[in-house]
């Protein structure tokens, strides 16, 4: 039987603060560069959802000393040169980030390695990162001309290159850049697109000089990294669901503190600006590492916009959630530029216009994103989560503007990035009623 989750609300009103989780990408990357350090890390704020968590796991069967308490994470590892070949096979659960940085990683080190997945994990594609890896000269093995997992990797030396990135991906710049660590020269990466930041920062962070021209990052091989501690700010694209919730709501308003404010991952608050939302911003100061701050999002009307271009990778994991505020929006929202979403934890151009349609929505499909017709009046409906945790959250969202109840099937995936999402939107709305 398939487990559901039914959330109702009857004229809600979002009003509040909270301080959302820590931020998924950064709370990886401290992991992954506390492993490769030496010396001791220590990371608060730390993401304790399941994708992070099979991070941690990883490394701990490479044998690097992980100690959790919640949130609050020590790594302590003589440096890479310590791990093991781990006995049994490394398993990234869902987790796209684990899996495809893990790739950058492991083939500059010197163990053997099986890299594996869930049945979703299993079926997205790894060439994009395996295809340069192999250029730098990694043993990457595995079926379909090593595009899926699972996958075994002969570490090994390898060679610096010059890659040109022909997709706005963090995931395949952050791999590259890992191998470049272990390669023989100086490795470089330019995107035509900027994606997100962090491995870049926290490289800096962890005493690694990069350097960084326009859209260009270099490292050099041999490069030595010193443990350091991260603190890790909540995640804006968690806090991006309840920021919709306040927008698309007539009278909330919702203050999000300690979220991460990284110019690379704010396209939310330029999209909710766009669309008429009222938005209060106080930035607190930071030296190397990750801006953060206190955001207040008010609902203040709400027109269609266009979300494409450079855009579109600085707020590419909120899109299922924007689409569903745009139901809501007078005028056509027209998406594109987008068709990463397609190769996302789900087809989420497909997974969206097909759930949002569930509920009367008027939502078209395109190649590379959607067209969205509003305002609409949407009704309940029983939603698909598709085992992608952000689709989960965009249905549970969705019931704030629905006349009836949404009951989300295999409600658990929220626990991939936002452990607590529910108590959270609990706590947030006004004459909730969620029922398990
Ligand atoms: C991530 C990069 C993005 C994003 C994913 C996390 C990262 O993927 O969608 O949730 O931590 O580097 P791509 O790099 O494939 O765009």
């Amino acid at each position: 039987m398939v487990e559901t989750k039914t959330v109702e609300f009857n004229k809600p009103v979002l009003t509040g603060e909270i301080a959302v989780p820590g931020d998924k990408s950064i709370s990886h990357r401290a992991v992954m560069l506390g492993s490769i350090a030496k010396g001791k890390t220590t990371i608060t704020g730390f993401l304790d959802g399941e994708d992070c968590l099979r991070t941690i796991d990883i490394f701990q069967q490479l044998g690097v000393t992980i100690e959790r308490n919640g949130t609050n994470v020590t790594v302590e590892s003589p440096g890479m040169h310590s791990w093991q070949s781990p006995k049994e096979e490394l398993y990234a659960g869902n987790s796209g980030t684990t899996a495809r940085l893990m790739l950058g990683i492991l083939a500059g080190s010197h163990v053997t390695s099986v890299l594996t997945g869930d049945e979703y994990l299993s079926k997205r594609p790894m060439n994009r990162v395996s295809v340069p890896l192999k250029s730098m000269n990694a043993s990457i093995e595995g079926e379909s001309d090593s595009n899926l997992l699972p996958l075994t990797i002969t570490g090994g030396q390898l060679t610096a290159m010059d890659y040109a990135m022909p997709i706005a991906s963090a995931q395949v710049k952050s791999a590259i850049l890992f191998a470049g660590l272990n390669a023989e020269g100086e490795t470089s990466v330019s995107e035509q697109t900027v994606s997100r930041d962090h491995t870049e920062r926290m490289l800096e962070q962890f005493g690694v000089a990069i350097q960084r021209e326009g859209r260009t990052v270099r490292v050099q091989g041999g490069s030595v990294l010193t443990g350091t501690d991260v603190r890790v700010p909540g995640d804006i694209s968690s806090a991006a669901f309840f920021m919709v919730a306040a927008a698309m709501t007539e009278g909330s308003s919702v203050t999000f503190k300690d979220v991460g404010l990284n110019p690379t991952r704010t396209g939310i608050l330029d999209v909710l600006e766009n669309m008429g939302a009222k938005i209060d911003i106080v930035e607190q100061s930071t030296g190397l590492g990750e801006p953060f701050g206190t955001v207040t999002i008010s609902h203040d009307g709400l027109r269609a916009t266009e979300i494409s271009g450079d855009l579109i990778p600085r707020l590419i994991d909120e899109l299922p959630v924007i689409a569903l505020l745009a139901t809501q929006a007078t005028g056509n929202t027209v998406i594109k530029d987008a068709a990463e979403l397609r190769v996302k934890e789900t087809d989420r151009i497909t997974a969206v216009t097909t759930e949002l349609k569930k509920l009367g929505a008027q939502i078209e499909e395109t190649e590379d994103g959607m067209i969205i017709h509003g305002p609409t009046a949407l009704t309940g409906g029983t939603l698909a989560s598709y085992g992608d945790h952000r689709i989960g959250m965009m249905a549970a969202i969705a019931s704030l503007a629905a006349s009836g109840s949404i009951e989300i099937e295999d409600p658990s995936c929220i626990n991939i990035s936002y452990p607590g999402f529910f108590e959270d939107l609990e706590k947030l709305a006004f004459r909730t009623n969620i029922h398990r």
